[in-house]
């Protein structure tokens, strides 16, 4: 496999990345954040997404830096702040500050993406480009070196407990391909209506990260239970 030029050696992709259940807190008891960040390391989740909103570029409104930082010390797992801000620049490094090891910036809100993704790495954060559903692939062909993890957004951002988007999944092969032919380690997320009737069709088009809100909450056995689930499930659609 080629690998680009622009491609530093320590971005070469390993064979297969692996499967990754990861929950967005956003379904989580706001009174008690830092035991429900402490229930879902216990239930094996492998990192914790922190949807953080403006109101502006979504209609809904979550999480400042502080309250990420108050419940750093409550997890062990990293966590990743989706940041669905019209103005990413303007905070994002104090979500680093905050206990975050990766940032997810939208690419519709980002006029200069290239030197948004540069002043993360420079901070030494890792780097997520999420893409709304009509958003392209091509935004990202030219900064694949500058990115770490690709998020396919498999529902208009905003809300918890919406419908999967299930015809992103030619656009979720799409980005495995590209990936796979850029030879750089690029992880990739899938972001909404994540549960156990849909993680299979995005597994079986590439997909590697999965965020689950209230399929997590919502599962009857419990979050250690249906984070086994979902991983069960993902790895099969990988194996069939
Ligand atoms: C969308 C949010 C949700 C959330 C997951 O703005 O990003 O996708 O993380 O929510 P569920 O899993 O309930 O769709």
């Amino acid at each position: 496999m080629s690998v680009p030029e622009h491609a530093t050696v320590t971005n070469i992709r390993p064979p297969a990345s692996p499967v990754q259940i990861v929950p967005s807190v956003l379904p989580a008891d706001y009174s008690k954040l830092g035991e429900e960040v402490s229930a879902l390391e216990a239930a094996g989740v492998d990192k914790i997404q922190w949807d953080v909103m403006d109101g502006v570029f979504v209609p809904n409104l979550t999480f400042g830096p502080d309250v990420i930082k108050a419940c750093r010390p409550h997890a062990d797992v990293p966590f990743e702040a989706h940041l669905m801000v019209v103005n990413p620049d303007a905070m994002m490094l104090q979500y680093l500050d905050a206990g975050c090891e990766m940032l997810i910036v939208h690419a519709e809100t980002t006029t200069h993406l290239h030197k948004t993704l540069s002043t993360i790495r420079d901070a030494g954060g890792k780097t997520g480009v999420a893409l709304n559903p009509h958003t392209p692939l091509s935004v990202v062909q030219h900064v694949l070196d500058l990115v770490d993890m690709v998020l396919v957004m498999t529902v208009n951002p905003g809300f918890g407990g919406q419908a999967y988007i299930a015809t992103m999944e030619p656009k979720i092969r799409e980005a495995a391909h590209m990936i796979a032919e850029s030879g750089l380690n690029i992880d990739l997320e899938v972001d909404g209506g994540i549960s156990p009737d849909t993680i299979s069709g995005a597994a079986a088009a590439g997909a590697r990260v999965f965020i689950a809100g209230s399929a997590l909450y919502k599962y009857q056995g419990g979050l250690t239970a249906a984070v086994t689930e979902l991983r069960r499930l993902a790895e099969a659609a990988l194996a069939a």
